[in-house]
């Protein structure tokens, strides 16, 4: 079972996916957690150039091409073989945040940048992808440390992410979950659980 889960800087994500991956652990579930860009050797070096490498100059296009490599291998390197074993996969971002980071905020041409994942992940489909969703001025005040290169992009930028996560939630036919995270993060975890558990008990989505 591949389960993602999406939305803006600072809504929150880790957090509900580190409860999410104890819990289903202490119920029995072997869990594979991954993160984007990262947990390979390759994709935390390009997480490096992406986000911590200020000096450097990057352009859209560069910038979704090195998002895909380090996707392209996390997902030959880390989920496909999980997923082989029966794991359930927890990923903290997966295509999605490139259609809207670098399509409908960044101004790449969306169905383009479709197609190019495909080829990146093989046509790697999420079981169920949880977008935590949140107005951006409260999860700028949530966002803690200094910025990195993408969170310090404009408030039209992340309005922009804002609204493409929900269109493409809008479009994704129940595969894509909205979920309010304004409320409390105990709350949220148990929806976002009650979700989950019925999920890997039917084998299915509900609707
Ligand atoms: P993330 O690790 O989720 O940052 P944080 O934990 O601080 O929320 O994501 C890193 C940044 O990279 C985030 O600003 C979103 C951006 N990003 C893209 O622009 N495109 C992508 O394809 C991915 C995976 C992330």
């Amino acid at each position: 079972m591949f389960i993602v889960m999406e939305g803006g800087d600072g809504v929150g994500k880790s957090t509900q996916l580190s409860l999410l991956q104890q819990d289903l652990q202490k119920r029995g579930y072997r869990v594979t957690v991954c993160r984007e860009p990262g947990s390979t050797r390759l994709g935390e070096a390009i997480r490096q150039i992406l986000l911590h490498e200020r000096s450097l100059s990057i352009d859209r296009m560069s910038e979704l091409l090195l998002f895909m490599a380090a996707r392209a291998q996390v997902t030959s390197e880390v989920i496909r073989p999980a997923l082989a074993r029966g794991e359930v996969v927890l990923a903290d971002r997966f295509l999605l945040s490139s259609i809207v980071y670098q399509g409908y905020a960044g101004g790449l041409e969306i169905d383009s940048l479709r197609e190019i994942g495909r080829i990146a992940t093989g046509n790697l489909q999420p079981d169920l992808t949880i977008l935590l969703d949140l107005p951006i001025e409260e999860a700028r005040r949530r966002r803690c440390g200094e910025p990195d290169r993408l969170e310090s992009e404009s408030a039209l930028f992340h309005e922009q992410v804002r609204e493409g996560f929900l269109a493409e939630a809008c479009r994704s036919e129940g595969s894509i979950w909205v979920v309010p995270a304004s409320q409390g993060v105990e709350e949220l975890h148990q929806q976002i659980l009650t979700r989950v558990e019925y999920l890997l008990k039917e084998g299915s989505s509900p609707g």
